[in-house]
C-alpha cells in the first residue's frame, strides 16, 4: 500500500510525479503529496483526498519548478488521512524530505527515544519518525546522508520502501527497500523511482528492481547500489515489456470494466505459447524445472489472500481430480501465525496478482525456512513473491488496476489449470485421451467467455432490480464453490452491499434462516455433477420467497421455471465453468456499484497491493 514515486533528471519534475501518482492511486488514495527543490528551497506540498486534490492546491501556487522531487499516494496505517500524516515528512532541521511505503513496527521506542533528545513531532504517522531517525545518527556520527541511511536500516524493524532528498544536494536522491517494492527507471542521465513500473514505462523501458536491504544512490546522473552491509552490487537493467496502453481506459469508463472486457485476450495470452492442443504440448516454463519435485509431492499448500485464495480454492478441486495429490489451501495471513506441519515433501504455490501481499510473502518465507519448495503464481513481473520463490509462472495479465480483481482471477485459474492437467499426465493419473480432450476444451475458453461477455444488458437489468438490495447470498457447489467466493467478495467491495458465498448444500445448516423475499439469492447452477443437488437448494430457497438469479448453462428449461433472472453461459467442462461463470458475476457487482454512485475503480478503505501483515 501506498505508491511512491520520485524524478531527478533534466525535466521538471513535478508534471511527472502527479502523472505517475495517478497512475498509482490503486495502491491507497488517502492523501497525497509531493517535495520539490529549486532556489526558494525545499517545499514540501501535501493535502488529504486524492491526487487531484493536491493538483488543485498546487494549481494556485508559483514556484514550482524543480528538476528534482519525489511524491507519494497514501493508504493510511499511523494516524488518520489528513494533510499532516500525508507525506513526504520533513526531517527536524527540514533539510531533508523522505516519502515511505511500509510499516516500521519498533517506531514507537524510537520515537520514545527521540522525544527524550528533545524531538518534536507533527505527524502521527511512523514515517515522520524514521526520517528524523535519520537525521538523528547523521548529526551524531557526522556521516553522509547514505551512511545515516544505512545506519538506520540496521535499527529499523519493519518494511520500507524509502526515497530521500537533501536540500544540499540538488541531484542526489537515496532509496532503499525492504519489503516494499521498489523500481527504478534508468533514463538518459534522468532516472525514475516508483513503487512499480506503471509511472515510468512511457520515458524510459530499462528498469532495475531494487532488492531487498540494497540502498540505490543517485547522484549527479550516475546510480550506484549498494547493500546495507555496504558492498557495492551491479545493478541489472530490466527490459521492461509492458505498453503504455496497458494502464490506459482505452475509452472505458472504469478500468475494472475494462479489465472485466480484456478476459477473453488476457486469458488467450495467459495460455499462448504454453498451450497447443492440436499437439497435445503443455509447456510451462518455471514448471518444467519443477516437475519431478512436484510429481512427487506428498501434498500441495497453496497460499494465498482475497481472489487469490478463492483461485486457490479452484485449484484444489483441480488438482485433486486431476493429479490425485491432496491439496491444502491456507489463507497467508492464517497459515503464517499457526505453526504449520511443513517438510521438503511438500510442495506450496504462492499465487498472488500483485506479487507484494505482504502475508503471502511471509507465509512463503515460513515455508521455505521449513524446506519446502515454494512455486509463485503471479501477475506482476519483477515484483517480490516472485523473487521470494524456487519457480514460477507468470499469469501474463497484463496490468490490472482496477482494486477488485477481475482478469487475474481468471488468468491464475488459467496457470493452475494448465499446471494441474500437465501433472496429472505426467503422473498417469489423467489418461491420454482424456488429456487430449480437456486440451481441446481449454483453448475454446477465450471465446466462451467472449459470449459470456455479451450478456451485460441483460446484467445490467438485474442489476438496477437489485442495486438496493442490503444483503445477497451467493450459492455453488464444487468447482462453483469458489465463484459463489468471489462473487460475493466482488459486490461487498465495490458496492458495499453485504455479501455472502457459501457452499449451496451448507445454506440449510444456517443461512437459509436469512432468507424471505427482501433476499436475492445468486446460484451458480451450471449443468454438473452436482446440477441435481443445486436444483433441489433452488426450490428451498423458491419455497421461502427468496429472489432467485441463476448463472446456468445455455438451454437449461429447469431453472429458468424457478429463478427470477437466469442468466445462460456457454457450456464447458465442469471444471473449466469458473472461467465462464464468474464473468457475469463480476459484470453484476460492477453495475450495482456504479448505479449506487460507488467508486468502483477505488473502492473505500481498500487498497490494491497490501503490504501491511
Ligand atoms: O495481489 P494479491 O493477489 O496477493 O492480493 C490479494 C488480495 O488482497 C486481493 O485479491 C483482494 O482481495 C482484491 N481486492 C479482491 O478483488
Amino acid at each position: 500500500m501506498c505508491g511512491i514515486v520520485a524524478y531527478v533528471g533534466q525535466q521538471e519534475a513535478l508534471p511527472i510525479i502527479i502523472k505517475g501518482l495517478k497512475r498509482l492511486e490503486y495502491r491507497g488514495y488517502d492523501s497525497a503529496g509531493v517535495a520539490l527543490l529549486n532556489q526558494e528551497g525545499l517545499s514540501i506540498y501535501k493535502k488529504k483526498g486524492k491526487v487531484s486534490e493536491l493538483e488543485n492546491h498546487l494549481n494556485g501556487l508559483s514556484n514550482l519548478n524543480s528538476k528534482i522531487g519525489i511524491g507519494h499516494t497514501r493508504w493510511a496505517t499511523h494516524g488518520e488521512p489528513n494533510d499532516v500524516n500525508a507525506h513526504p515528512h520533513y526531517s527536524s532541521s527540514e533539510k531533508f524530505a523522505m516519502i515511505h511505503n511500509g510499516i516500521i513496527e519498533n517506531y514507537d521506542v524510537l520515537k520514545r527515544d527521540l522525544m527524550n533528545k528533545g524531538y518534536v513531532f507533527h505527524s502521527e504517522t511512523d514515517s515522520e519518525v524514521f526520517i528524523k531517525f535519520i537525521e538523528d545518527i547523521y548529526v551524531n556520527n557526522y556521516c553522509s546522508l547514505e551512511e545515516a541511511v544505512r545506519l538506520a536500516l540496521h535499527k529499523v524493524v519493519g518494511a520500507y520502501a524509502i526515497v530521500i532528498m537533501n536540500k544540499e544536494e540538488p541531484d542526489t536522491l537515496i532509496a532503499a527497500r525492504k519489503g516494499s517494492p521498489l523500481v527504478i527507471g534508468v533514463g538518459d542521465e534522468e532516472y525514475f523511482l516508483a513503487s512499480d513500473a506503471t509511472p515510468i514505462i512511457e520515458y524510459t523501458n530499462q528498469v532495475v528492481y531494487l532488492d531487498d536491504y540494497e540502498i540505490a544512490v543517485i547522484r549527479n546522473g550516475k546510480l550506484q547500489i549498494k547493500t546495507i552491509e555496504n558492498v557495492e552490487t551491479n545493478p541489472y537493467i530490466n527490459q521492461l515489456e509492458m505498453e503504455l496502453e496497458a494502464i490506459e481506459k482505452g475509452g472505458y469508463e472504469h478500468f475494472m470494466l475494462k479489465e472485466i472486457n480484456e478476459q477473453p485476450r488476457s486469458i488467450a495470452d495467459c495460455m499462448r505459447g504454453r498451450l497447443d492442443a492440436k499437439n497435445g504440448r503443455l509447456v510451462l516454463g518455471g514448471f518444467r524445472d519443477y516437475m519431478n519435485k512436484f510429481q512427487n509431492a506428498d501434498r500441495i499448500i497453496i497460499t494465498a489472500c482475497g481472489t487469490s485464495w478463492h483461485a486457490g480454492l479452484v485449484a484444489e478441486y483441480l488438482f485433486e481430480e486431476f493429479a490425485r495429490i491432496p491439496v491444502e489451501v491456507e489463507y497467508a495471513s492464517e497459515f503464517r501465525y499457526r505453526n504449520p506441519v511443513v517438510n521438503e515433501r511438500d510442495f506450496i504455490i504462492a499465487i498472488s496478482q500483485s506479487g507484494e501481499t505482504a502475508d503471502t510473502l511471509a507465509a512463503i518465507e515460513l515455508a521455505k525456512s521449513k524446506g519446502a519448495t515454494i512455486f509463485g503464481v503471479c501477475n506482476v513481473v519483477g515484483s517480490s513473491i516472485p523473487r521470494a520463490t524456487h519457480a514460477g509462472s507468470y499469469t501474463h495479465a497484463g496490468p490490472e488496476i482496477g482494486v477488485a480483481s477481475t482478469k487475474a482471477f481468471t488468468a491464475q485459474i488459467s496457470v493452475l489449470t494448465m499446471m494441474a492437467l500437465k501433472l496429472g499426465y505426467q503422473r498417469g493419473t489423467l489418461p491420454e485421451n482424456r488429456y487430449m480432450q480437456l486440451l481441446s476444451e481449454l483453448e475454446t475458453i477465450p471465446s466462451k467467455v467472449e459470449k459470456a461477455l455479451q450478456l451485460n444488458d441483460k446484467i445490467k437489468e438485474i442489476a438496477a432490480e437489485f442495486k438496493d438490495a442490503r444483503n445477497f447470498l451467493y450459492l455453488g457447489r464444487g468447482y462453483n464453490f469458489p465463484v459463489a467466493l468471489e462473487g460475493a467478495l466482488k459486490l461487498k467491495e465495490i458496492s458495499y452491499i453485504h455479501a455472502e458465498g457459501y457452499p449451496a448444500a451448507e445454506m440449510k445448516h444456517g443461512p437459509i434462516a436469512l432468507i424471505d423475499e427482501e433476499m436475492p439469492v445468486v446460484f451458480i447452477a451450471t449443468k454438473d455433477s452436482s446440477y441435481e443437488k443445486v436444483v433441489s437448494n433452488i426450490q428451498e430457497v423458491k419455497a421461502r420467497k427468496g429472489k432467485i438469479i441463476a448463472v446456468v448453462t445455455e438451454g437449461d428449461t429447469t431453472v429458468r421455471h424457478m429463478a427470477d433472472h437466469v442468466i445462460e453461459i456457454p457450456e464447458t467442462e465442469e471444471a473449466f465453468v469458473p472461467l465462464v461463470a464468474v464473468v457475469p458475476l463480476q459484470q453484476l457487482s460492477y453495475h450495482i456499484a456504479v448505479m449506487r454512485g460507488c467508486n468502483v475503480d477505488q473502492p473505500r478503505n481498500l487498497a490494491k497491493s497490501v503490504t501491511v501483515e
